[in-house]
């Protein structure tokens, strides 16, 4: 069951270069399970028992599943769609000399540069095609090896493994190819889209890491792939999501672009995206204002994105009492200043739905001399009010382009989520809440 889950993600995460190619493989998952998708323009009919989704910007995607009867409250389980990666410019080749050409681009999101270098990176994203009547947008993903960032050999910086400052304007360009290169891109771009290149009125292109995803270790107990912050969340995520129990809650898998820059964007987790949805989904169902506020009062949402594993080779990095390991359970992420939305309410309804999962539980804190990152969970809950818990998977190297987990925990996160989706949690009063699972039909 571990592999199968581990290979699944691969392949889902292979198909995903982009975070418009994540949610197309998560859209294209949610149609083979009969979801019907709703359009944010169109007037919506919905009835209890129907199961929908829908996009905004190609890049974030909810999906929902109303219950059969009267609907108690949201349950929502949110994670990103994005990972740090490099965009191109509009005009992206360069020539150098007269004998590369290099494709100028920008970063996107923190990452840790030098894991971009020195291995085989290509090209995806979404590309606008002119049509006859207006403009249709399609995605591609060259399939083979086409840029490669070189690093300056150790000759040419004798100080290199003494600590490189990197400038993304001068070191990390990727080179494409030799002088004939020069007019390559928009050729191929349009050659993968079946077009011709003057039919090409925009585009959204990023490079991608090709290397081959990975399980490794004496017991084979790591697994090592691309944007596993946060795919792997979405993969688990929307796995619990599609195999749980009937409920009587309004079950949504929220999957938010833009995290790594800020979530401040029209599809992000701070965006009116969840709040316009879940409004006028209570709004079909023939639901009040006053219901909208009910439910929202007792929903509860749990913001999914990975943790920071103590590091081998720097212990000392990590909090001596929260620090948490690959393959030792799902982790609940805590900090005073609210930068994560956990809270002692929160906490111990997640720690109570893993114990009934049988699923280990880990806590992590950063050190409180160091600042650590935010996730999406304070920004959703901004526009959406509601009880969330912050957690993750313990992973290494968090923004390389070639990240590292545990093979165990990633059936342990489809588990915890299995059980928060075939739950219904309750919160009966401030602070309070009720936990309760329908007896499966025999
Ligand atoms: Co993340």
């Amino acid at each position: 069951m571990e592999n199968t889950y581990a290979q699944q993600l691969f392949s889902m995460i292979q198909s995903s270069p982009t975070s418009f190619h994540a949610v197309r493989s998560i859209c294209r998952r949610l149609e083979q399970e009969g979801f019907q998708e709703l359009l944010e323009r169109d007037a919506w009919n919905l009835s209890p028992g129907g199961r929908y989704y829908l996009t905004r910007n190609q890049s974030s995607v909810l999906a929902f599943a109303v219950p059969q009867g009267n609907y108690e409250n949201f349950q929502i389980v949110a994670s990103h769609s994005d990972s740090p990666t490099f965009k191109l410019k509009e005009h992206a080749a360069m020539g150098v000399n007269g004998h590369y050409t290099m494709l100028n681009t920008e970063r996107y999101g923190g990452m840790l540069y030098s894991t971009w270098l020195d291995r085989p990176l290509s090209i995806a994203g979404r590309v606008m095609v002119r049509r006859q009547d207006g403009i249709s947008s399609q995605l591609i993903q060259f399939d083979r090896d086409l840029v490669l960032i070189p690093n300056l050999a150790i000759h040419m910086n004798r100080a290199a493994n003494e600590g490189v400052a990197m400038n993304p304007q001068v070191d990390l360009l990727p080179l494409f190819g030799d002088e004939r290169a020069k007019d390559s891109l928009c050729q191929l771009v349009a050659e993968e889209c079946s077009v011709q290149p003057q039919e090409i009125v925009g585009s959204d292109l990023y490079l991608y890491n090709r290397c081959a995803p990975s399980i490794w270790g004496a017991n084979r107990e790591y697994l090592s792939c691309p944007q596993l912050d946060d795919l792997e969340c979405v993969f688990a995520s929307l796995e619990a999501f599609l195999s749980s129990q009937p409920s009587r809650s309004i079950k949504v898998c929220a999957v938010f672009d833009n995290e790594e820059v800020g979530s401040s964007t029209k599809q992000g987790a701070a965006s009116t995206f969840l709040y316009d949805t879940l409004q006028r989904v209570n709004w079909s169902l023939g639901g009040t204002m006053e219901d909208y506020h009910r439910a929202v009062a007792s929903s509860f949402m749990v913001s999914a994105d990975n943790a920071h594993a103590q590091h081998p080779n720097h212990p000392e990095k990590t909090d001596s009492t929260n620090c948490v390991y690959l393959n030792e359970g799902v982790v609940v992420k805590h900090n005073a200043n609210q930068k994560y939305t956990t809270d002692g309410v929160s906490a111990a309804v997640f720690q109570s739905l893993c114990e009934r999962a049988s699923v280990p539980v880990q806590h992590f804190a950063n050190r409180s001399d160091i600042p650590g990152g935010s996730t999406l969970g304070n920004l959703s809950t901004l526009q959406v009010p509601m009880n969330t818990v912050d957690i993750g998977l313990a992973q290494l190297a968090m923004h390389s382009s070639y990240e590292t987990a545990g093979v165990k925990d990633l059936e342990y996160l489809v588990r915890a989520l299995r059980e928060f989706y075939s739950s219904t949690v309750t919160m009966v009063s401030d602070g309070s809440c009720r936990i309760e699972k329908q007896q499966p039909q025999a």
